[in-house]
């Protein structure tokens, strides 16, 4: 029986991704805030029999306390890792600061997914054929990692956080297949491009209203959606790191795939990391 692991399982493409694993007689980690949304998925694995393989692990993945907790209590429960999915997202219009000090999105978009893919390493490479599948942005042009400002404390757009994120969610699929060389864990970066999930975050009511337009008008229905993401899970591509966009695959030859760059990240996210690492 595989075991996978998946933040933001309780909602949108994770919590679909949850439910299809569920279904195929996989053990099933989701990891969330919300507990009524986690409740939810432990029903519905009852119901059909499964509850003896479904986990809701809640915790606030934007505090760097929560990511190191949540890969004890999983290396706790899942000896073995075959997949990780990392989905936990959340917009947020105006910066905001966790209790630790860091830009919100910093946190939870990059070093949430930093820590989960480094720390479940060890069950990874007891898998056969693992996997860490990343729902993020490549394939996208703009943004770019604010080296003097990492944290956004000038000039902060939620917008602007957001794409940072996606640059450093690049890096960090590179700076991992580089870092471990000869590791059998594939790392995928994918690019859903637009599924009608639940936009978790925090928008002005008419961007809002015109999100809930656009979901209705032209994007992929979440079923939809995770197609190709199971695809990927199920038979992993050969390559340390390959990136999608749907079933697109990705050249890797542009700058947001910059090895110079994902080493330096990783030695900046290191030191940045370091006096939490204990905690
Ligand atoms: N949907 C799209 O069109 C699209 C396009 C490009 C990229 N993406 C990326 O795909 C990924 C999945 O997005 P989605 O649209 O499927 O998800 P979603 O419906 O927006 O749900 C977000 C998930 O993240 C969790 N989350 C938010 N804040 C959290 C926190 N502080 N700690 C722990 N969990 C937290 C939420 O859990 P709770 O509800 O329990 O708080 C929820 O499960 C995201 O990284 C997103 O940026 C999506």
């Amino acid at each position: 029986m595989k075991n996978i692991v998946v933040s933001g399982g309780t909602d949108g493409m994770g919590r679909a991704l949850a439910r299809h694993y569920v279904n195929s007689g996989w053990r099933v980690l989701i990891i969330g805030r919300n507990p009524d949304k986690g409740a939810e998925f432990l029903a519905e694995a009852k119901q059909s029999g499964a509850a003896d393989r479904a986990i809701f692990l809640q915790a606030d993945l934007s505090l760097v306390s929560e990511q190191y907790r949540a890969v004890k209590e999983i290396a706790k429960v899942f000896p073995v890792v075959d997949a990780v999915v990392l989905g936990a997202q959340h917009f947020r219009r105006e910066r905001t600061v966790t209790a630790e000090g860091f830009e919100s999105t910093f946190a939870l978009y990059y070093l949430s997914r930093y820590v989960l893919s480094n720390g479940l390493l060890p069950q990874l490479e007891l898998a056969d054929n693992p996997v860490v599948l990343n729902i993020c942005g490549p394939g996208v042009s703009v943004g770019e990692i604010h080296w003097n400002d990492l944290q956004l404390e000038h000039g902060y757009k939620g917008l602007k956080a957001m794409m940072q994120g996606s640059r450093a969610n690049d890096l960090l699929g590179v700076g991992m297949a580089k870092a471990h060389k000869g590791s059998k864990v594939r790392h995928v970066l994918y690019n859903p491009v637009f599924v009608a999930t639940s936009f978790s975050g925090e928008y002005k009511k008419p961007v809002r209203l015109l999100v809930d337009l656009a979901k209705r008008l032209g994007a992929t229905s979440v079923e939809k959606g995770i197609e190709p993401i199971i695809e990927l899970l199920d038979d992993p591509p050969a390559k340390a790191i390959s990136a999608y966009k749907k079933r697109k695959e990705i050249s890797l030859s542009h700058k947001s795939f910059s090895e110079t760059d994902a080493a330096r990240l990783r030695e900046v996210t290191k030191a940045i990391l370091t006096p939490h690492s204990t905690t």
